[in-house]
């Protein structure tokens, strides 16, 4: 049994405390490999924010969950190398899906997990959630809970085929299984294509696909049920069309990937929404990134040449986030 504490690493109740009060939101990006990891541990300590370091089941599979577990508390290391004193780093399970997987976090040094039953009914949804809680909160490790199904990249984005969260469970829900947080469904989707071009119009001066609007009256009316409550958006990538062109330019094919305008994403961390969830952003940097170099150098076969220009992809784009849409720049507590 490793305690997140002994790791340096801290949990999401204070942060998420301070963000709801500040209208500002802490950025959660997904981790793999070492480069990601850099950068937005870079990014972090240069705008000073606290930062959430995401691992999916997938992640645990590819990478490793000791190697990343003791890549998380390298990263506590390296940010205070890097002049960071006090940095607040959060190890969090994405989308976990038993509660052994959960545990076995816990148990690990997560410092946070999620418990995705939002695929289930109901009943069993909060069941489930509640005996990740009843576990994880003998360590004090925060849990994350999902009520409301994110639209697939086949679904249609619409309410009437009940993909938004119901207003009406949420305060049962987080009563009930005494969750840390709520994600919630209003519109978001994971990956690179979170529309089909027909939901959208044509911005007439750039020429771009606009996607319709989140459902902000549904966010409206969770925070009027749970005054307070930390609320969370996954799929919260923007899809940065500058990544997509590049992507196609030296080689891709990327056809209508589309995400969310940055403008709703600031709209929604002014609010309760205090966890936003971006992952395809940075994939979509590090793939750009590499192509170019593969294109303009096909000669390089040194992977520093093009994991070095990835890196430094990525944590310009984090920095964006964190400066420009998220608001957590300068956010630490000490
Ligand atoms: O929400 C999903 C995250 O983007 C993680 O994706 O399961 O492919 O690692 P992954
Ligand atoms: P994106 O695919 O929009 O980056 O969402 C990531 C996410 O929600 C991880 O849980
Ligand atoms: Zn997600």
């Amino acid at each position: 049994m490793v305690n997140y504490k002994d790791l340096g690493l801290v949990n999401t109740r204070e942060m998420f405390a301070r963000a709801i009060k500040g209208g500002y939101a802490i950025p959660a990006f997904n981790f793999n490999n070492m480069e990601q990891l850099q950068a937005i541990i870079k990014a972090a300590v240069e705008t000073k924010s606290p930062v959430i370091l995401q691992v999916s089941k997938g992640a645990r599979n590819y990478a490793n969950q000791t190697l990343l577990r003791y890549m998380a508390e390298g990263a506590v290391a390296y940010a205070k190398e890097l002049g960071c004193e006090h940095p607040e780093i959060v190890l969090h399970l994405d989308h976990g899906d038993s509660f052994e997987l959960c545990k076995s976090c816990v148990d690990l040094g997560f410092s946070s997990v999620m418990i995705d039953g939002s695929h289930l009914p109901y009943e069993e949804n909060v069941a489930l959630t509640k005996k990740v809680v009843e576990y994880a909160h003998q360590y004090d490790v925060t849990v994350e809970g999902e009520l409301g199904v994110l639209a697939g990249v086949e679904d249609e984005v619409s309410a009437e085929h009940h993909t938004y969260t119901n207003p009406e469970e949420v305060i049962d829900f987080s009563t009930r299984t005494g969750c840390d947080s709520l994600a919630i469904s209003i519109g978001t989707s994971h990956g690179a294509y979170k529309f089909k071009p027909e939901q959208c119009h044509v911005d007439p001066q750039t020429g771009r696909l606009v996607p319709p609007p989140l459902a902000f009256d549904v966010l409206d009316a969770v925070m009027e049920k749970l005054p307070g409550f930390p609320i969370v958006l996954h799929g919260s990538s923007s899809v940065p069309q500058e990544y997509v062109d590049m992507i196609n330019q030296y080689g891709g094919k990327l056809e209508a990937a589309i995400g969310i305008p940055e403008e709703e994403l600031r709209k929604a961390a002014k609010s309760a929404v205090c966890k936003i969830n971006i992952d395809s952003d940075s994939r979509l940097a590090m793939t750009a990134a590499v192509r170019k170099v593969f294109v303009e150098k096909p000669a390089e076969f040194d992977p520093r040449k093009y994991l070095g220009p990835a890196r430094d992809e990525m944590e310009k784009m984090y920095k964006h986030k964190i400066l420009n849409v998220l608001g957590s720049d300068g956010k630490l507590a000490h």
